[in-house]
């Protein structure tokens, strides 16, 4: 049975998955994953704007940037048929952060990556964990991939504590500088 929903409402709003809305791509207990419309990016801007969000983020809280995001994100649907989503909550229908599969570089080789963030007002019900969980199962259903994985901040407690229960493996790597840590699952049957 699905633990009891937090009554957690969205201070930016957001879009609604509706029938006639945008494309609904995953739902599990708690959640719809959906891909973004153009008026998501207040609320995707709203992700950003707390301070543990701006220490890894510093930028994403200004409008134009999130704006940015949204089309970069209809780029990759339209590219690869996946990219982030919107979260919803579904006991609310409100915008909670956003998650889902991005083609990126690790160590010169591309990879397929999850990734997630939370609104602060979300955080702690095990959102990020469900919907990271959830676009794992999508991604090796959909996407010819033998690995999947998260880059994360050594500094990034939450989004390591995340990342540790998701994926099966981890190691040290050396990324922009600085050592990350490389968290990664690889395809049933491999
Ligand atoms: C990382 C993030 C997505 C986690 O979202 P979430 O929905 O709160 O995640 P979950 O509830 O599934 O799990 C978070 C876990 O980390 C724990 N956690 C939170 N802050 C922590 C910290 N500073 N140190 C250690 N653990 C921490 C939580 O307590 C929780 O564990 P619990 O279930 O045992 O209590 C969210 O913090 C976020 O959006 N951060 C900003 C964006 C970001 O950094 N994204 C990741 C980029 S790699």
């Amino acid at each position: 049975m699905p633990p009891p929903a937090p009554a957690l409402t969205s201070p930016a709003g957001g879009g609604h998955a509706t029938a006639a809305g945008p494309r609904t791509v995953i739902e599990t207990n708690r959640l719809i994953l959906r891909e973004f419309s153009a008026d998501d990016a207040p609320a995707v801007a709203s992700i950003f704007e707390d301070e543990a969000a701006r220490v890894f983020y510093p930028d994403m809280h200004r409008l134009s940037n999130a704006e940015r995001w949204v089309r970069r994100n209809h780029e990759r649907y339209s590219a690869d048929g996946f990219g982030l989503w919107a979260i919803i909550w579904k006991a609310t229908g409100a915008f909670a952060g956003d998650c889902g599969l991005m083609r990126q570089q690790v160590e010169g080789d591309e990879a397929i990556e999850v990734g997630y963030h939370v609104h602060v007002a979300f955080r702690g019900h095990g959102i990020a964990t469900e919907a990271a969980r959830a676009c794992l199962d999508w991604g090796f259903a959909h996407v010819e991939c033998a690995r999947i994985v998260s880059m994360v901040h050594p500094g990034n407690h939450a989004s390591r504590t995340v990342a540790g229960r998701v994926h099966t493996s981890a190691r040290r790597f050396w990324r922009h500088g600085a050592h990350y840590y490389l968290f990664f699952t690889d395809a049933p049957g491999d």
